[in-house]
């Protein structure tokens, strides 16, 4: 469905990428890839069947009058930070702008937004504010398919489904979420690049102290390969879903969003799932285990010197000379 409705308007970057499969719900193969921790977009799996008639007009007079989270943007990125991490890190410039808006002002905002400048993103939980048709669209979710996978593949609670709604256009950089995703489209396309979390050294994530903590600091459009030589071999996987696709999107998978420009704004849901208790613990660890445990080491690090400028100097001295090339 996806398909045909995509690739004229896609922008090329500097690395190569394979497909992401789209497979049936009944394709032995779709549960293996999810067992598997790899990417697969559902096509059939009915998850937000309900949804599909969800648009503009029909969010507005049925999803309540209270306020919605909504970020604006003066470019097509929407670079999320934390903002419990802005203070301790000076001179941080906000990439974009947290609002508080009623669902008309956001429905305005977006249809009056000029090409490229004043950007919105609303990104806000669905929870118990919404109107009755929506509860019922919601309780319509294919939820006996969604919390059989939770089961089968033994993630933890669900913790939020997020409601996305995107201008044409809008990126989401790259960034690797710590829960597991099965990300339900339901308007307009999207187009995902995802890198596989042993790509973690081209990525060069922000450090884990810093607003932008897990995303890359590439910028897709106008790599610096000088600063980030390893990104140039990056491989990539990609796929554009469409209304009824599910793509799953496993944990410390990395991940840029694009809402397919000339088509139309983006109505998504995510179905976010935190991570299953820790098993056995079996060697080589996985490259997920191994981002888990840097972050943990680098967390702690910056913790016990209490002060950021100091972690750099202090991991150089760690392995300068001892764990790194000798110079050529
Ligand atoms: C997006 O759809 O723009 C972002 C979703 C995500 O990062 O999980
Ligand atoms: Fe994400």
């Amino acid at each position: 469905m996806a398909k045909e409705n995509k690739n004229c308007n896609l922008k090329e970057y500097s690395f190569a990428t394979e497909e992401i499969p789209r497979l049936s719900i009944n394709n032995p193969e779709t549960d293996k890839r999810i067992a598997d921790g790899l990417p697969v977009v559902i096509t059939d799996s009915g998850l937000v069947q309900s949804a599909l008639h969800w648009d503009l007009d029909y969010l507005q007079e049925n999803i309540g009058d209270g306020k919605f989270t909504v970020y604006k943007s003066n470019n097509k990125r929407f670079q999320y930070f934390d903002d419990k991490k802005v203070d301790s890190c000076k001179d941080f410039q906000k990439p974009m702008e947290h609002m508080d808006l009623t669902f008309s002002e956001f429905v305005s905002k977006l249809k009056t937004a000029k090409a490229g400048k004043d950007r919105v993103y609303l990104q806000q939980a669905l929870n118990e504010g919404v109107g009755k048709r929506i509860v019922t669209d919601f309780l319509g979710f294919n939820w006996s398919w969604v919390t059989e996978q939770q089961k089968k593949n033994k993630f933890g609670a669900l913790t939020s489904n997020l409601l996305l709604i995107g201008m044409e256009g809008n990126v989401t950089p790259a960034h690797y979420d710590e829960q597991e995703n099965f990300f339900a489209q339901i308007r307009g396309y999207k187009r995902f690049i995802m890198f596989h979390p042993d790509q973690f050294k081209c990525m060069y994530p922000y450090p884990t102290y810093h607003p932008c903590d897990r995303q890359s600091q590439v910028d897709f459009d106008n790599p610096d390969f000088k600063r980030f030589p390893k990104f140039k071999d990056a491989k990539g996987y990609e796929t554009v879903v469409g209304p009824g696709d599910v793509l799953f999107l496993p944990m410390y998978w990395w991940h840029h969003v694009e809402s397919v420009p000339e088509q139309g704004h983006t109505i998504s849901v995510t179905f976010w799932y935190k991570a299953g208790p820790i098993g056995n613990i079996n060697y080589p660890l996985s490259p997920q285990q191994k981002v888990s445990m840097m972050r943990n080491l680098e967390k702690m690090i910056h913790q016990a010197l209490n002060n950021a400028d100091e972690v750099p100097e202090f991991m150089q001295n760690m392995v300068l000379g001892r764990y790194t090339d000798p110079p050529s």
